[in-house]
């Protein structure tokens, strides 16, 4: 799916900042950038998020625990959310490319993944504050496209379209 654009109305330019959800449950909730502190603790909240969730067990949290390491990882979007002094939610970003065979020409984008919340805490609006959000530093910074793998009943909420209507598949065929 490709962002096409964002309202980007949700939160301000701050890095830290506390923002007022109004889920089932209202929380303060704060998204700051991930320091090395935290990368145990929020490889540990990625091993929930996904355990079991598509295979059994899951290598989400060893997927991150390398991207940091790798070139194409973006710190100033990588970011967690915190409630009182918890992390409960991380996002992570990766500058990627789209190319274009026919053209013969590569096109700059930004993904973003693996993303979680503790699985105690999800479908409270903290994913939605954190895309949001990122989203929107994404776009203070300069960056034009995202584009990513995911389920459409989720993300298009936030912008996304299938990317299939523009030809653009994974390496592997897949929209
Ligand atoms: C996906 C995830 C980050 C969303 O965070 P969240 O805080 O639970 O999401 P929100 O509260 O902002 O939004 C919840 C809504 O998204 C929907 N939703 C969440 N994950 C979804 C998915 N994979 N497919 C379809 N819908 C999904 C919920 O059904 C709910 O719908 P509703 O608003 O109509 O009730 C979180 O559920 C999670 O960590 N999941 C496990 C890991 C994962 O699948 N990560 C995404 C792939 S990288």
């Amino acid at each position: 799916m490709v962002l096409t654009g964002t309202n980007g109305k949700w939160f301000s330019k701050e890095e830290e900042q506390t923002i007022k959800l109004h889920g089932v449950k209202s929380m303060d909730l704060i998204i700051r950038p991930e320091g090395a502190d935290d990368y145990r603790v929020v490889e540990e909240l990625t091993r929930e998020a996904f355990w079991n969730l598509h295979v059994p067990g899951c290598d989400e949290h060893f997927v991150l625990h390398n991207l940091r390491k790798c070139p194409a990882f973006i710190p100033e979007l990588d970011l967690v959310a915190e409630k009182d002094g918890t992390i409960v939610g991380h996002i992570v970003y990766s500058s990627s490319m789209i190319v274009d065979n026919e053209a013969n020409a590569k096109h700059e984008v930004i993904t973003f993944g693996p993303v979680s919340v503790l699985p105690s805490l999800q479908k409270q609006g903290i994913g939605s504050a954190l895309i949001k959000h990122s989203l929107d530093k994404a776009k203070q910074m300069g960056y034009s496209a995202v584009c990513i793998y995911g389920d459409p009943r989720y993300y298009s909420r936030f912008g996304f379209r299938c990317t299939e209507k523009f030809d653009i598949k994974t390496a592997s065929g897949k929209f």
